[in-house]
């Protein structure tokens, strides 16, 4: 039985930084997040006689690359009682290698894949369930436009879509600058974090945040949420640089980036940087100014790729 899924990555605007169960993948705060039309993951799911295989991007992966994959699917095996072997194959659909983390979308599109190849009709609160068993963030990608994962317990900590104007234009200009620099990743990351002064901080200011945003979202206020993205970014990115001991996602480049969005503003153009766990920024703005910014960044930028995406669809399920 061969099935397939598809699920495109999210952007938080409100982060995930700090679990309270790494097993369950358990968060400490709720998050909030925009799902992207122009990042995406296929993965086909087959159950066949042979040995389990991962391919990613056309290439099998060996035994090291598969680990977590495999480890995944077998606990959702074992959750829903039911065997045997598999070959997974997942392309990433990044039109410019935007270098933005996958894992949203990876996961999410895997879980539906799992669940449709095994004829298992789950609401999207169990596939959410699911994907956020492989990755926190994924728990997300279940729904197009905003979503809300909730922290919960085990069986409740599930996305949720969010509502918010139809008039709000919001878009997002990744800008991937050139570093080599290997990253923190989240995981390990999100556990030095909650050594910083100011981690109580964070967690309670989390509650007021997201009541914010939702109210920005649905009164279709593009600064407001620009605004709150950006303050709720740097405030993730604070704890980082104040963790026992301090580490940081920027790079030269990245404050460079940021200065700039800050040099924009005070030019009057509406635009707001979010980053996750790597040195590339997000630009929110406006679809109808995004490829006029496009072109600032990219004459101030020459080295930086550049991707203009805009709110995307949720998962879906193919039988094939
Ligand atoms: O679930 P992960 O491991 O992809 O962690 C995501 C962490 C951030 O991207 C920094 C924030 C978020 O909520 O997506």
């Amino acid at each position: 039985m061969t099935a397939s899924a598809r699920a495109h990555a999210n952007i938080a605007l409100i982060k995930y930084w700090g679990k309270k169960d790494a097993n369950l993948r358990l968060p400490l705060m709720n998050s909030l997040s925009l799902t992207l039309n122009e990042l995406y993951t296929t993965t086909s799911f087959e159950i066949h006689d042979g040995p389990d295989e991962f391919c990613l991007n056309g290439q099998l992966q060996d035994a090291a690359h598969s680990k977590r994959v495999f480890a995944y699917v077998h606990r959702l095996q074992k959750m829903f009682a039911v065997s045997g072997h598999f070959v997974i194959k997942s392309e990433n659909h990044v039109p410019t290698s935007a270098g933005l983390a996958s894992s949203s979308s990876a996961f999410a599109a895997l879980a539906g894949a799992f669940a449709q190849a095994y004829g298992l009709d789950l609401d999207k609160k169990t596939l959410s369930r699911l994907a956020r068993l492989g990755s926190g963030s994924a728990s997300r990608s279940v729904y197009g436009g905003f979503s809300e994962w909730q922290q919960g317990s085990d069986l409740t900590s599930v996305a949720v879509p969010v509502p918010a104007s139809p008039n709000l234009d919001i878009a997002m200009l990744v800008v991937e600058l050139n570093t080599a620099k290997k990253k923190t990743s989240s995981t390990n990351g999100m556990v030095q974090a909650q050594t910083s002064p100011f981690y109580q901080t964070w967690l309670d200011r989390n509650a007021e945040e997201i009541t914010a945003m939702k109210k920005a979202l649905e009164a279709g206020d593009l600064d407001t949420v620009g605004r709150l993205a950006e303050l709720n970014a740097s405030e993730m990115h604070a704890i980082n640089l104040t963790a026992q001991p301090g580490f940081t996602y920027f790079e030269p480049a990245t404050i460079a980036v940021l200065k700039y969005v800050h040099e924009l503003r005070a030019q009057g153009f509406s635009c707001y940087y979010t980053m996750d766990a790597g040195p590339n920024v997000k630009v929110i703005c406006s679809l109808k100014n995004c490829k006029n910014l496009e072109q600032k960044f990219a004459a101030r930028f020459p080295g930086a790729k550049m991707l203009i995406a805009t709110s995307g669809p949720g998962l879906v399920q193919f039988d094939r």
